[in-house]
């Protein structure tokens, strides 16, 4: 009997040492703080993860309009303390009317303009859909609780920071080919200033039809607007199209990394196979004995990201046209370790440009990560694609398109030097989604989540990720530091690594005598973390790549 109530005892205690106690806050880490605010009041009101997930992207649609969208798509990975992780991808979908030569002139050539900058290039939106159906699972508040602060901060308005007035004052040229969005954004064609209010009205009323029923986006009023501009002005998604999108729940990638668990993003995105991947190869090394931005640690990175990155060229797309991606070899630590046998320590390898290449990245998407005080956390990447999209303003609508069917591969064959690739798993065909880079994150130790990540910036996106979780894990940073450190990424094609300007001179100096060209550039992404550390949660904003981020505690 003694013996009994003693197992008991001790199996109890494991128990307890396995089950993730409660942690002192929750908190919200975005790219604009008034948008962290709004998650952060939704968890006080006893809202879970996903609830502020939803009330700060639908803030963000408002105060961030680069990244923020109702227009656009985006993934979302929850990891609820209790039931299992779940991934919703709400990426956009190509019309029905698609096709792989759609981005081809009547001669054959590539129509860069129509493939990146026309109606024709959106994609059907999904945010809506997506943030819907996370809500619909985990949601504990009332929807409509949950777009209120959009509402608000569309109805009085917000006012301009600094970083704000300038990023729509940059893109005022490109707002004037469409008059609502010069209208929302602009006094009457001059630049708004910091310091103004920026009030939206049409997108108060997108989002009060939407908070009193979400299916007005797919086959109501905004629908309505949606497809009168898309007929008025050579765009191609129809009514049929609106009705017929679904996000979609989907396994989340999973992987593992010096004894952490990792939970990320699978196709049609690629981020979660480039960070795995990268990470299976760089488990081989001792980082921790280079350095964090050693020449040595910055080279085998590059080299682990560039093979992940032609695997990503050859294999992905959406999952759904493309059923025999050999997800489970790319991931598995043998083709790790076949990868690994084939980087030089003291020597780049040379990618080869007759088989793929890459055009340069385009901003704009934005994160954001939950954790709530039970444990519950969300990691959500969404994107308009470029920098406020299409730059359109649905008129009477009050909200921009996508551009993300640029996302496509340009068309059949069309792989050249300039970095168009024509590979068939990313070619555009009826209700396809494009390949993300996406790469929302959670880490996960003995059971707790242990770090959220995610960023911006199209396919550097899993090497800046890559980054954080190297920072935290192999060179043991805090979650400010991590954030803040110095980022670098290669991508396979074009041959080089891109570094910020911040990587120290002489690690530049030593990269380039391995072999390796260097393209610098002023910052990469903007990476919104959250690590947990002794039942204590911290976030960091990247405040230093976009000023306005934030953390809101609860
Ligand atoms: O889905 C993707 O990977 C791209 N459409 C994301 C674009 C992006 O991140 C640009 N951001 N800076």
């Amino acid at each position: 009997m003694r013996l009994r109530s003693l197992l008991f005892l001790f199996s109890a205690l494991a128990l307890l040492a396995q089950t993730p106690q409660p942690l002192r806050r929750g908190l919200v880490v975005s790219q604009e703080r008034l948008a962290s605010e709004a998650g952060a009041q939704v968890l006080r009101e006893g809202g879970s993860a996903v609830d502020a997930a939803v009330a700060t992207a639908f803030a963000l649609a408002v105060v961030h309009p680069a990244a923020g969208n109702l227009g656009g798509g985006g993934f979302l990975l929850s990891r609820p303390t209790s039931g299992q992780a779940s991934f919703i991808d709400f990426r956009e979908t190509a019309p029905a009317v698609a096709h792989p030569r759609l981005w081809l002139k009547a001669d054959g050539t590539y129509d860069e303009a129509k493939h990146h900058d026309s109606l024709a290039s959106v994609g059907v939106p999904g945010t809506v859909a997506g943030l819907r159906e996370a809500w619909k699972r985990e949601g504990r508040l009332p929807w409509a609780r949950l777009v209120s602060p959009a509402i608000r901060l569309a109805r009085e308005g917000f006012v301009l920071t600094e970083n704000q007035a300038a990023s729509l004052a940059e893109q005022l040229p490109a707002f004037a080919r469409h008059a609502p969005t010069l209208a929302q954004f602009s006094r009457k064609g001059a630049p708004l200033r910091a310091g103004d209010r920026l009030v939206q009205r049409d997108l108060v009323r997108t989002l009060v039809r939407l908070s009193k029923d979400w299916t007005d986006f797919y086959r109501g009023e905004t629908a309505r607007l949606v497809v009168r501009d898309m007929k008025a002005n050579g765009g191609l998604i129809t009514a049929a199209d609106l009705r017929a999108y679904r996000p979609v729940r989907r396994e989340p990638l999973r992987g593992t990394y010096r004894g952490y668990e990792l939970l990320a993003a699978p196709p049609p995105s690629s981020g979660g196979q480039v960070l795995i991947e990268a990470l299976n190869i760089l488990e081989g090394y001792d980082l921790k004995a280079t350095g964090p931005g050693s020449p040595a640690a910055v080279h085998l990175t590059a080299e682990a990201l560039r093979r992940a990155f032609a695997d990503r060229a050859q294999f992905i797309g959406d999952p759904g046209f493309n059923p025999d991606i050999p997800m489970a070899r790319l991931l598995s630590k043998t083709y790790a370790a076949e990868l690994r046998a084939t980087i030089r320590p003291d020597r780049a390898s040379a990618s080869d440009p007759a088989r793929f290449s890459w055009e340069p990245d385009r901003p704009h998407t934005t994160h954001l990560s939950v954790l709530d005080r039970d444990g519950n956390a969300v990691s959500l990447t969404y994107t308009l694609e470029e920098s406020y999209g299409l730059r359109r303003i649905v008129p009477g609508a009050g909200f921009l398109l996508n551009n993300e069917l640029g996302d496509f591969n340009a068309g059949p064959g069309l792989t050249d030097a300039t970095g168009r690739i024509g590979t068939a798993p990313n070619l555009a065909q009826p209700g396809k989604r494009p390949l993300s880079s996406m790469c929302p994150v959670i880490l996960v130790k003995d059971g707790a989540v242990f770090m959220v990540s995610g960023s911006p910036g199209g396919r550097t996106i899993p090497a800046t990720v890559l980054n954080t979780v190297l920072n935290v894990v192999d060179f043991g940073m805090g979650v400010r530091a991590a954030v803040d450190a110095p980022r670098f990424h290669h991508q396979w094609l074009p041959d080089r690594i891109q570094v910020e300007a911040s990587i120290p001179a002489a690690t530049q100096e030593a990269l380039k005598n391995l072999g390796h060209a260097l393209k610098g550039v002023p910052k990469q992404g903007c990476a919104q973390v959250i690590l947990v550390r002794a039942g204590q949660a911290e976030g960091a904003a990247d405040t230093k790549r976009w000023p306005d981020s934030g953390v809101a505690v609860e």
